[in-house]
């Protein structure tokens, strides 16, 4: 069987996700053996320790960046099957992407970046929509700046906005809230949730706020390039404990654990 096909519930799915960086004599192994689905219409949270991975997981899943093993699918499309020219279709028409770092051209306007996407699509903005996703991320007013004349969390959400406007079935977000203030980092939240709730949208974003985790409806931790937890309906004191526990996880010898009792927990 070539293409998976039949469930249509999951936007996004991964199997056994491998990921290397590097030389075979001195590989960093990023990923292993991640296998997870995002719902359509969900929002999921990703957490874990500086270096554990998640923003490769992410890349991986948007098809931004190739596992070294495993599979992806995306929108019933096996990612691993489609040439360069058919993965940047995918992502332009069907993804909408916040980077870690901004991303945004610096001779272009906050208002043309946004639009850039749908440019690049041959595709005209509805009228308004432009103005209203701005107003939406509060940038209404600074439309015609450039990026140099913003702050780090206003150029934070530009690169929102312009992952909004496209009405992307997905949109990963690397730290989108990572340079806001609290409150316009609770706007963004709310706008995330709002994306996934109303409009449909997947929404899966890496954080390592439990606060901004608490918005999502699921949060994955990863530690090590492995997912060693999951939490449903979160509260910022839930996501907080895991991370605790996380973080002492990912102190310990990443050499296989089957010898350690760990209190027959399981
Ligand atoms: N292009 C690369 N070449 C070699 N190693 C890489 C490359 N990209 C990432 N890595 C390594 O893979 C591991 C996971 O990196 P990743 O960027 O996914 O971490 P992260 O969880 O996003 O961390 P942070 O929270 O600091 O952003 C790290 O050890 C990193 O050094
Ligand atoms: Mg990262």
């Amino acid at each position: 069987m070539l293409k998976l096909t039949g469930d249509t519930t999951d936007a996004v799915r991964l199997t056994a996700v491998g990921k290397r960086y590097g030389r075979r004599d001195n590989p960093v192994v990023a990923l292993r053996d991640v296998t997870t689905q995002f719902g359509r219409g969900t929002f999921t949270a990703i957490m874990g320790p500086s270096g554990s991975g998640t923003s490769t997981l992410m890349q991986c899943a948007a098809g931004l960046d190739h596992p070294t093993s495993g599979s992806v699918v995306l929108e019933e499309h096996e990612l691993g099957e489609m040439n360069e020219t058919e993965l940047t279709r995918l992502r332009r028409d069907r993804i909408g992407f916040v980077f870690q770092s901004f991303n945004l051209l610096p001779v272009l306007t906050v208002r043309q970046n946004v639009t850039l996407p749908l440019q690049l699509a041959g595709r005209k903005p509805a009228p308004g929509l432009v103005a209203s996703v701005l107003d939406q991320v509060g940038l209404a007013q600074r439309s015609n700046h450039r990026p140099a004349e913003l702050s780090g969390g206003q150029q934070q959400r530009v690169a929102i906005a312009r992952a909004l406007v496209n009405d992307p079935a997905v949109i990963f977000a690397d730290e989108p809230t990572g340079a806001l203030d609290t409150r316009t980092a609770r706007d963004i939240l709310r706008l995330l949730r709002y994306s996934s709730q109303a409009a449909g949208q997947t929404i899966v974003m890496v954080t390592h706020d439990p606060v901004a985790a608490s918005y999502a409806d699921r949060v994955l931790f990863l530690a090590d390039g492995r997912l060693v937890d999951e939490l449903r309906s979160p509260n910022p004191d839930s996501v907080a404990n895991r991370m605790t526990r996380l973080g002492a996880f990912a102190d310990e010898d990443p050499a296989p654990r089957s010898a350690t009792n760990r209190g027959g927990q399981r």
